[in-house]
């Protein structure tokens, strides 16, 4: 873990507690960030860059990932009774409705075509939250080193980079709430129902690694069928020549790198770095 910027005090913060769940607001709504995608002036791209952005097989599944992220954490909003946090859940609606409207404003100014799905109704609140934000734990870790990868190589234009680059600040902010809300929501709970909702939470984790255990395997193969993980498959085009030992250390780096950047009392997302850490040291570096 990165050393916490001099500015915070970094004593602990017991989870859940008053403050704790003060500072998290607090945190979530400092750092949000104003643009708005519909009067953003697109570079203009040459024939050989637009040929390589249409070509890039995610826009679809990129639009529908954002399209259910964001009906889910809006309607989740419902299941919290601290006013700030409602409001803080409710922003991170709006900014990933706002990640739709980003994709929908890029793909029609470059005539990507897609298909917008109807609104994602969800089932249930809690778990719908639950599997979302677990989701994006892995999905927004492999972005920030694809990312990276992506600006460094020139696969994208250096303007459109910087477009994104806020985009990439935002599922940081999105997953660092997650994990501390996760917490705080579990000690809230009488101690007889935590080791229920830690079943829960595990169940949905080990369904969302099945899910990139598959999509690994087809790496190199036939992409699974539905397109999922598409942060994971991006990286055969993105950066076809980093091994898969690189992006790991590559997104272990711009995780610690841009985690740094908020409150050291804020829980940080482990469990995926963690696996991440693994994986680096025990798979060959030609891989
Ligand atoms: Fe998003
Ligand atoms: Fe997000």
């Amino acid at each position: 873990m990165s050393a916490a910027p001099a500015e915070f005090d970094a004593s602990p913060l017991r989870a859940g507690s008053p403050e704790h769940k003060q500072l998290l607001a607090r945190f979530f709504f400092a750092t949000h960030l104003e643009y708005d995608p519909e009067r953003i002036a697109w570079p203009e791209l040459s024939a050989a860059e637009l040929k390589r952005l249409a070509a890039l097989p995610f826009w679809q599944e990129a639009v529908s990932t954002e399209n259910v992220t964001a009906h889910t954490v809006t309607a989740a909003a419902a299941l919290e009774s601290d006013p700030q946090l409602r409001r803080a859940i409710e922003l991170q609606g709006f900014e990933e409705q706002r990640h739709a409207r980003l994709l929908a404003a890029l793909t029609a100014h470059y005539h990507i075509p897609i298909t917008f799905p109807a609104p994602y109704q969800p089932r249930n609140l809690e778990s719908d939250f639950l599997f979302a934000g677990f989701g994006e734990c892995f999905d927004s870790f492999f972005a920030l080193g694809l990312f990276a990868l992506a600006r460094e190589s020139g696969f994208f234009p250096a303007a459109l980079v910087a477009l994104f680059d806020p985009v990439m600040d935002e599922e940081v902010r999105h997953i660092l709430f997650f994990v501390n809300w996760v917490k705080a929501r579990r000690v809230a709970l009488p101690r007889w129902k935590r080791p229920a909702f830690r079943l829960r939470c595990a169940w949905i984790i080990v369904k969302q690694i099945a899910a990139r255990v598959r999509t690994a395997r087809s790496l190199g193969g036939v992409p699974p069928a539905s397109g999922e993980n598409f942060t994971l498959t991006a990286h055969q085009d993105i950066a076809a020549s980093v091994t898969l030992h690189g992006l790991l250390a590559r997104c272990l780096l711009e995780n610690d790198r841009r985690m740094a950047r908020y409150d050291a009392r804020l829980l940080r997302p482990r469990l995926v770095p963690d696996i991440a850490r693994a994986l680096y040291r025990i798979l060959p570096h030609s891989l």
